[in-house]
């Protein structure tokens, strides 16, 4: 992964062999006069932009109706930019139908669960499944790969955009028919479909496959495997799609890398990435921050999330902002700084990219209020003046280019079957938050300083000394078997409230809860008790929990009972325990807790397995340290995350990027980022 991307991906046009970090945009010239192209290709040479993502809402300028097609100016731009010796990452443009596509076969429309066609006039308005938007997608990509298979300008090719970004649920006719084919090729037939649903339950059991629907508006809740199921299906019938494209462009163009961007961040959970990206050539990730008290915390999460995902190898940032966005309720701008350290913190975390959505704002339609590279008030401005300045900054970064990230002491363990069926309806509450739950250990972990890695099931446990697995809520035997290795030797597993409850089927592991877990924690819970939302709950450590508690009984001589509920019905129970087997141990915290007092309590969890801050006591929470590393060379990136100056001692390093006083010594200044170099030993 990292030769392709470094070979093509890196190197831009120009044909400089050096490895570097990409830095670039979408680039949607077709919106603009053709006197503003040449303009384009300067400034993006001054900004020190060496890639841009190319046609990637264009089909209806390629093909502007079934049998003709208008290449003459996307010819004119990849000639321009490679003369420009800028690289094109170039769409396959099938993100969204032209209206003469949808109004010829209206059959390619999305439907809601409610019956409601998604109509044109937006964007991305087909069905994942239809055979028909298919067919007219794949020619559409042939006429492309094959006009421009031998441009010199051509590095990467990007399928679609945002695969899922607003059509992951389809609950048409050729869903419920893909949907049929995908649960025969699980479940081979009906009796173990049947079993697996418990269709025993409401009077739903199936005798014929055309039975089956996707789970469209019902009386009640539909059946929860059945819910599901359709979150896999409609994960998997999108990465079908990415398949279908990518087998066309690899048959066509074998040496040139496939990418689609993913959008690992916010509450974006249809996609199952981890299950997406061993398709593709590398990772590319677009992410937006959502102003609020945890934003570049999530920033981090999110970027680290893509590091897991992509296995520690180096990724392409291929869209975040450089200001405000326009799609959110407020769009405030970011502040001075802020467009640095965003970017950096991405490139902390693995991005071996900086792009943006988009290079020149655009001056009409839905995005028009959306920030660029270039905004509207033109290059004489502070937006663009801080692009070129972090053009330069990347450059001299250079040397971090395919370096991976060194793995952590701590992961995180992040699920998605686990956050699809633990936010389901019809559970004991239905305020719970998978993804807040683990941005809140995460932003302990960084308040304590100590470096986490964001994991899934895919990565290899065993490298972590402590793994943190907040709501784990789907554990299928397999997985217990591996989560009780990992204790056994000698690993330290932290989890919460509403873990090991169910199989892989949604089905409940009996005996009491936590189901699969319960012989390793050395716990066992009869019944749940969530609490009213505003409600909290006492603990004898003196912090609050609230959403959810449980009444434990400690089942192991080994387990010990490191706090009790205070107050309430629970008093004088065990509230978080911990179970040592061998070296390793096993800890249950059955409330939610918060940044806060999770910050006080995970000196006492990662006690036993001595892990703590490698930074000096005095930056610890104040800068996020991340550890990169590559052939004869580590890096240390610190991320200022105060709006203060702070003095940086005691780390050893060449800066590499970094305010120095007058003395020689760091200064990171607010929001700041510097990067050290220590020789890899
Ligand atoms: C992304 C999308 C871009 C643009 C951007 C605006 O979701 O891929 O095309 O719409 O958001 O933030």
């Amino acid at each position: 992964m990292i030769s392709t991307l470094q070979s093509r991906m890196l190197r831009g046009a120009d044909g400089d062999p050096a490895p570097r970090l990409a830095f670039g945009a979408d680039y949607n010239p077709e919106q603009w006069p053709r006197d503003v192209w040449d303009e384009d290709i300067r400034l993006m040479r001054e900004a020190g932009v060496t890639v841009v993502s190319v046609g990637i809402f264009s089909w209806a300028r390629i093909q502007p109706d079934a049998d003709t097609w208008d290449f003459g100016w996307l010819d004119e731009v990849m000639d321009l930019l490679h003369a420009g010796g800028i690289g094109v990452d170039l769409a396959t443009a099938t993100a969204s139908p032209p209206p003469w596509l949808s109004t010829a076969h209206p059959e390619i429309l999305p439907v809601t669960a409610t019956g409601e066609t998604l109509w044109p006039g937006a964007r991305q308005h087909w069905r994942p499944t239809s055979p028909v938007f298919r067919a007219h997608a794949l020619r559409l990509v042939r006429e492309i790969a094959t006009r421009y298979k031998d441009h010199p300008a051509l590095v990467a090719w990007h399928v679609s955009n945002e695969l899922g970004c607003h059509n992951v649920y389809d609950y048409s006719d050729d869903a419920a028919r893909a949907f049929r084919i995908w649960l025969r090729a699980r479940y081979g037939t009906l009796d173990a479909l049947n079993d697996a649903w418990g269709t025993a339950f409401w009077s739903q059991r199936y005798s014929d496959w055309e039975q089956i629907l996707p789970p469209r508006l019902a009386a009640s809740h539909p059946n929860p495997t059945q819910q599901l199921d359709f979150k896999r299906f409609s994960s998997d019938a999108l990465k079908e799609h990415l398949i279908a494209e990518r087998d066309l462009l690899r048959e066509i163009t074998p040496g040139i890398p496939v990418t689609t961007n993913f959008m690992v961040m916010g509450n974006t959970k249809g996609m199952n990435y981890p299950d997406w990206a061993g398709e593709i050539d590398f990772v590319s990730n677009d992410h937006y921050v959502h102003p609020g008290p945890q934003d570049r915390d999530e920033l981090s999460f999110s970027a680290n999330l893509t590091s897991g995902i992509a296995q520690g190898k180096p990724w392409f940032l291929m869209e975040h902002s450089t200001s405000a966005v326009n799609w959110q309720p407020v769009n405030v701008p970011k502040r001075p700084g802020d467009l640095a350290r965003d970017a950096l913190l991405h490139v902390a975390h693995g991005a071996d990219a900086v792009c943006y959505f988009q290079w020149r704002q655009s001056a009409a339609g839905a995005e028009k209020y959306h920030s660029a590279m270039v905004p509207h008030a033109g290059a004489d401005s502070d937006v663009f003046r801080a692009v070129a300045a972090l053009g330069a900054t990347l450059k001299t970064l250079a040397p971090v280019a395919g370096s991976e990230r060194e793995t952590a002491s701590v992961g995180i363990l992040y699920d998605w079957d686990s956050w699809w069926a633990s936010e389901q309806d019809s559970h004991p509450t239905e305020l719970l938050d998978y993804r807040q739950e683990a941005l809140d250990w995460y932003s302990a972990l960084l308040a304590l300083g100590i470096r986490t890695d964001l994991i899934t099931t895919r990565n290899d446990l065993s490298r972590y000394q402590v793994v943190v697995a907040p709501v784990l809520h789907v554990v299928p035997a397999e997985l217990a078997k591996e989560l009780t290795r990992y204790g056994e030797q000698g690993g330290h597993l932290i989890t919460t409230y509403f873990s090991g409850i169910v199989d892989e089927n949604d089905r409940v592991w009996l005996g009491g809860y936590p189901g699969a877990l319960r012989d390793l924690l050395g716990i066992r819970i009869e019944e749940f008790a969530p609490l009213l939302d505003g409600v909290g709950v006492e603990l004898d450590d003196s912090s609050t929990g609230t959403l959810w508690t449980d009444r434990i009984s400690a089942t192991d001589a080994d387990t010990e009972v490191l706090v009790r509920y205070a107050g309430g019905e629970l008093a004088g129970l065990p509230a978080i325990t911990r179970r040592r087997s061998g070296s390793g141990s096993a800890s249950y915290v059955s409330t939610r807790l918060g940044v806060e007092q999770l910050t006080r309590l995970l000196p006492r969890l990662l006690e036993p397995a001595g892990v703590r801050s490698e930074l000096p006591a005095g930056l610890r929470g104040s800068v996020e340290l991340t550890v990169r590393r590559g052939a004869g060379a580590r890096f240390l990136f610190l991320v200022n995350r105060t709006d203060t100056s702070l003095p940086v001692t005691g780390l050893p390093g060449d800066v590499l990027i970094g305010t120095t006083g007058q003395d020689g010594a760091l200064v990171l200044g607010p929001r700041e980022v510097a990067v050290l170099r220590q020789p890899a030993t």
